[in-house]
């Protein structure tokens, strides 16, 4: 399978906050490609569908309350090596924990409003991907 691709949503705090064009430029000058990119609002019917593997979990209510609060940006991303490139890129979900000069230790308050999402796998960045995209 490519490992070449991935996915991203820049979250409704980071949109919100103003952060958007610094978010896209960091991950340009990372040397990612971005091949399509939209803004939208998300509904709890297509939030939900997205975030089906975390249904059940305790967060499930905030994190589809917060993900319907704004407009996100989503995006494929293209580079070698992309979605483990990314996630170092964008840091620990928990931005406490997040390294020094990672986007969401820079720009995110909390582990809900974590300002960006990156694809876990090559085969979730394909799903999610095409969620979008097609
Ligand atoms: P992300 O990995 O982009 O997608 C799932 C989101 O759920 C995650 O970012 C966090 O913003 C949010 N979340 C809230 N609490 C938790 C938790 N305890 N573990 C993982 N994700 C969490």
């Amino acid at each position: 399978m490519d490992n070449n691709k991935t996915f991203t949503m820049i979250k409704p705090d980071a949109v919100q906050n103003g952060y958007a064009g610094l978010i896209l430029a960091k991950i340009e000058k990372a040397g990612f490609k971005i091949t399509a990119m939209k803004m939208t609002q998300l509904s709890a019917e297509s939030a939900e569908s997205f975030y089906e593997i975390h249904r059940g979990k305790p967060f499930f209510k905030d994190l589809i309350n917060y993900m319907t609060s704004g407009p996100i940006i989503a995006a494929i991303l293209e580079k070698d090596n992309a979605v483990l490139d990314f996630r170092e890129l964008i840091g620990n979900t928990n931005p406490q924990e997040a390294k020094e000069g990672t986007i969401r230790q820079l720009y995110a308050k909390s582990i809900d409003a974590n300002a960006i999402h990156g694809s876990d796998s090559d085969s979730n960045a394909k799903i999610e991907g095409e969620f979008h995209f097609s």
